[in-house]
């Protein structure tokens, strides 16, 4: 049997209106704070000028970088890694979507180490040699990636066009507040893209999974199912609170290892496949997941059927086709696309497949349907 170890050092902090905590969270933890925001929410809603009014009361010095972008990249990062340096920053409070928290934490390695903050997606530097110079705070303003409460980190180097994943314990937040009314100002459609996000997290792993770990399994059904009926919900009626709290709680438990209790660990083929899309194209992650997710289906029937059977009967109450029970499903939050529709060219489907593959860590290459050029160029076809 498989050795499971749960280990996180993550302070986490749930519930409308925990946003409050933000200062007193903060002062136990910094002195000198570097906020990370996005392109311009933050700013909008005011939750900015709050938190940062939050912050200076509890006594913290604070400063702004702006400007990250969605698939963020490696040399926005490092621009505010500058600015951590120049300010002398003790705490790093990234404020935002999973493109913020990523690249706020992917900005404390590169703030730490003074090296480009690529170095460490790429395999060319460990974060393990370093000593950490800043805190980390996360505060979600979406529910999807569950960045907030893992150690992952997903950048992109802009100019070679490798989107590329790190886990490593640097990265990890010391406190994340989740704040489901934070999500209230996001466009319904963006929600729907991270409750897809959401969804995979979970489903991947629990597809591509060994048979055999009964309460993983609950586990990722119960997850998925609230997924699937409180995304609805939540893009039927934009102020339901309800719904958003089920939907963040839902995305921090789906990217972390609580799903892994009781074994069964899989892993995520859509995400890598759907990496080289977003890295090349700068789709945004949701609808590249979107567009792959039925054909991907599919395709994998011939050898995950069990798998994906089980997934129809238990979490969409079918005994029919799973694969179009999903695409009925993202048809009813506004999700079913294609590549096409993506603006994704056909053309340069097997440039994509080999980024796909070089990007995966190895991967791709042991998966049991989409492991060459060929294969995923196929899964791309048919999602086109
Ligand atoms: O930039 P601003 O102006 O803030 O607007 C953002 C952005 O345009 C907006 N937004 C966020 N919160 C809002 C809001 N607008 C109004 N009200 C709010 N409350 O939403 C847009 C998308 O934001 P983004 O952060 O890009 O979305 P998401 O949370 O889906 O993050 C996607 C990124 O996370 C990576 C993805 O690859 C992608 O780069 N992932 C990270 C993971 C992890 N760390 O564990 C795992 C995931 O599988 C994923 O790969
Ligand atoms: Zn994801």
């Amino acid at each position: 049997m498989a050795t499971t170890i749960f280990q996180t050092p993550i302070k986490l902090v749930v519930g409308a209106g925990s946003v409050e905590k933000v200062g007193e969270e903060a002062a136990k933890l910094g002195k000198r704070a570097l906020i990370v925001i996005g392109g311009s929410s933050a700013k909008k809603t005011g939750l900015l000028d709050k938190v940062s009014a939050d912050l200076k009361a509890n006594g913290l010095e604070v400063f702004v970088f702006e400007g990250i972008t969605p698939n963020p990249r490696s040399s926005t990062v490092d621009e505010g890694a500058r600015m951590a340096a120049e300010k002398n920053i003790d705490l790093i409070i990234g404020l935002g979507g999973g493109s913020v928290m990523d690249a706020s934490k992917a900005l404390k390695l590169a703030y730490s180490s003074g090296l480009p903050s690529f170095d460490f997606y790429s395999g060319k530097a460990d974060s393990n040699a370093f000593q950490s110079k800043a805190a980390l705070m996360l505060v979600p303003t979406m529910a999807a990636t569950g960045s907030e409460f893992n150690h992952w980190s997903v950048i992109t180097n802009w100019e070679t066009h490798e989107k590329r994943a790190i886990g490593v314990p640097m990265a990890f937040p010391a406190t994340s507040i989740v704040d489901p009314a934070l999500t209230l100002t996001m466009p319904v459609s963006q929600v729907a893209k991270g409750g897809v996000d959401i969804f995979l997290h979970v489903m991947e792993n629990y597809i591509t999974h060994d048979a055999g770990a009964a309460l993983s399994d609950g586990i990722r059904e119960a997850i998925m199912k609230v997924v699937v009926e409180w995304l609805p919900v939540a893009v039927k009626e934009p102020t339901n609170l309800e719904a958003r709290k089920n939907l963040s709680w839902a995305s921090s438990l789906a990217c972390s290892q609580a799903i892994t209790f009781g074994g069964g660990q899989g892993y995520r083929p859509i995400h890598l496949i759907e990496h080289a899309i977003s890295g090349l194209y700068d789709v945004q992650h949701g609808d590249g997941l979107s567009a792959l997710l039925p054909s991907w289906l599919r395709q994998s029937m011939s050898k995950r059927s069990a798998r994906i059977t089980k997934l129809g009967k238990n979490v969409f109450d079918t005994d029919g086709d799973t694969a179009d029970a999903v695409e009925k499903w993202l048809d009813s939050v506004g999700m079913k696309t294609s590549l096409s529709k993506l603006g994704v060219p056909e053309a340069q489907f097997a440039a994509a497949a080999q980024n796909a593959l070089d990007t995966s860590r190895g991967f791709l290459a042991k998966d049991a349907v989409h492991n060459s050029v060929e294969t995923i160029t196929a899964l791309y076809k048919a999602a086109f």
